[in-house]
């Protein structure tokens, strides 16, 4: 592996309290994690990226922090999460955590002494309006949820900004004191031992917020000096952002134009996510190659982090309305399928059918497109979600481990856990769980840990170049390839439901003993590569070439 270790990572996100439960609360807890670090070896996972870990009131998931120097009590203590750092790296895990200073709750003891007294040393902390600002009503987050971004505090009797709800007041970060403090709350886990930080709602933590200008300035410098500071205290220390921007905005995220990345190491790749859904839907590799071409130059060292599912609703708010109606018909018919007028909240299995033929080939396609790859909890066993949960809770029920009531998460009475399992029909714990499929050499979780251990072989997947094979081919079919310093690998992933031919026969004299290396089924010998088979919902990875 590359000194750049994040471009060959295999990432994997979880939530500790619907992870495992190792004391019976009903709680999932860092101890419990501690027990499953050889699955996720196995797995072959590379880094976890933990949802966040800290003290709050969860109103919105540990999303609104109370405490940034310590761990949720419901979790364990900093001794547990050390340990846990411990542990992971014995087996060559790397941890990361969400760093969420966009805002805290209002419950964090800041905001309580800031709304206290207009005296207070933490006044300017936050942002506040004496008079009511006229965009009041503008810029939610979470439309249907949230009815404002500048809400009255009594106690206060002033105005507060808040992007997201309005238990979550933004911190001003135009106060040097609280872009200090952000620094002091990154050394502090860095001292600890976690390998970086995913970077919750980038975009609005730069936002020098202005009442009454929709449009406030932007100050992109404040990545710089974050990554300055990161870099100097651990030298191999990342920062992964969520910026869910335009796709021209998003260099400037990465670098301010120098030549090699200077600001952030990475970026989810949002406007991918949004294509592959439309590309899967329309079951058409179109959307996927405008995404290949659309994609700004990175500046050197950066990378694009890709994901079919995370933990929020699948936002298909960079598309046309008639495209995102494409993708709703498909994979979000109903109603209460969807939220905030542009998203779906459900698991990628039952988006899919749960046509395992389907799901292989999504996330084959997702794992071999450029970029590191990150994987939420559960997708490897193919779960599926509830409903009858409010909001993005949905996709944030407890990871089915085994056929034991509570499928395994958790000895707690079934009324106490902190989310209910899926414990009916297709997808409930009885059908879907870990020790199942641990058995079956040919389940979904024996699959992805032979398809991570492909990835692993190839390089080039994660830190090569990756570009669309612009031949003539079958409809449905995309053709890419992946090229690096270790070779080169070939792809062609079959979103339709057709068996095909395909000829890649203009490659031949690239070709060094090709050979498949991941494919759904025995196609045979490549021969000169031109009567490849693709089978419907197919995939074949070939490696052309090897390189040094
Ligand atoms: C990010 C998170 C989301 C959270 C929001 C507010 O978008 O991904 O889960 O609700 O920030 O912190």
């Amino acid at each position: 592996m590359g000194d750049r270790w994040y471009s060959e990572a295999v990432v994997y996100c979880l939530d500790i309290d619907t992870f495992a439960d190792s004391d019976g609360d009903g709680v999932g807890d860092i101890q419990g994690l501690i027990g499953r670090l050889d699955y996720l070896a196995r797995l072959g996972v590379t880094c976890l990226w933990l949802h966040p870990i800290h003290p709050s009131p969860n109103r919105d998931d540990g999303y609104d922090a109370t405490d940034f120097y310590n761990v949720d009590p419901r979790f364990g203590t900093l001794g547990d999460f050390a340990e846990l750092l411990h542990q992971a790296r014995n087996r060559g895990i790397r941890v990361i955590i969400d760093l969420v200073v966009n805002h805290t709750s209002d419950e964090h003891p800041w905001f309580q002494s800031a709304r206290s007294s207009p005296d207070s040393p933490y006044r300017d902390w936050y942002v506040w309006s004496a008079e009511e600002p006229p965009d009041r009503r503008q810029g939610m987050v979470f439309p249907g949820e949230q009815r404002e971004t500048w809400s009255y505090d009594r106690t206060a009797r002033a105005w507060y900004y808040h992007r997201f709800y309005r238990f979550q007041p933004d911190l001003n970060m135009a106060n040097p004191a609280v872009r200090a403090e952000v620094k002091k709350i990154m050394s502090f886990w860095l001292q600890l031992g976690v390998s970086g930080f995913r970077m919750d709602a980038v975009p609005f933590i730069i936002e020098l917020t202005e009442p009454g200008n929709a449009n406030s300035p932007k100050d992109l410098d404040l990545l710089t000096e974050f990554r300055q500071h990161v870099q100097w205290r651990r030298g191999d220390a990342i920062l992964l952002a969520e910026a869910n921007v335009e796709p021209d905005q998003l260099p400037v995220y990465f670098g301010d134009g120098g030549g090699s990345a200077n600001r952030l190491h990475m970026l989810f790749d949002f406007m991918l996510n949004g294509r592959l859904m439309l590309a899967l839907a329309r079951q058409d590799p179109e959307p996927v190659i405008e995404a290949l071409r659309d994609t700004p130059a990175l500046p050197v060292g950066a990378q694009w982090a890709t994901f079919l599912r995370n933990h929020d609703e699948i936002d298909l708010s960079r598309l046309t309305a008639e495209q995102r109606n494409q993708v709703y018909a498909q994979f979000g018919p109903d109603e209460d399928m969807r939220i905030y007028d542009r998203g779906i909240r459900r698991r990628l299995a039952p988006m899919l059918g749960n046509d395992r033929r389907r799901i292989e080939m999504a996330y084959a396609l997702q794992f071999s497109l450029r970029g590191t790859p990150v994987l939420r909890y559960g997708e490897e066993i193919g779960m599926g979600e509830d409903l009858s949960l409010p909001g993005r809770q949905a996709i944030r029920t407890p990871m089915q481990w085994s056929f034991k009531e509570n499928a395994g998460f958790s000895t707690a009475p079934p009324d106490k856990l902190v989310r209910p399992v899926i414990d009916k029909g297709e997808y409930g714990y009885q059908t879907v769980n870990v020790t199942a499929q641990r058995r079956d050499p040919r389940s979904l979780l024996a699959w992805f840990e032979r398809m991570i251990r492909t990835l692993r072989e190839a390089p080039e997947i994660g830190s090569g170049s990756t570009t669309h094979i612009d031949v003539p081919m079958p409809p449905g079919v995309l053709a890419h390839r992946a090229d690096g310093p270790t070779g080169t690998m070939v792809f062609l992933h079959n979103l339709g439901t057709e068996d095909v031919e395909v000829d890649l026969s203009l490659l031949q004299p690239e070709a060094d003993q090709p050979i498949d290396v991941l494919s759904d089924r025995g196609y045979g010998d490549v021969g000169k590569l031109e009567r490849l088979q693709l089978a419907g919902y197919g995939y074949r990875w070939i490696r052309l070439r090897r390189g040094c």
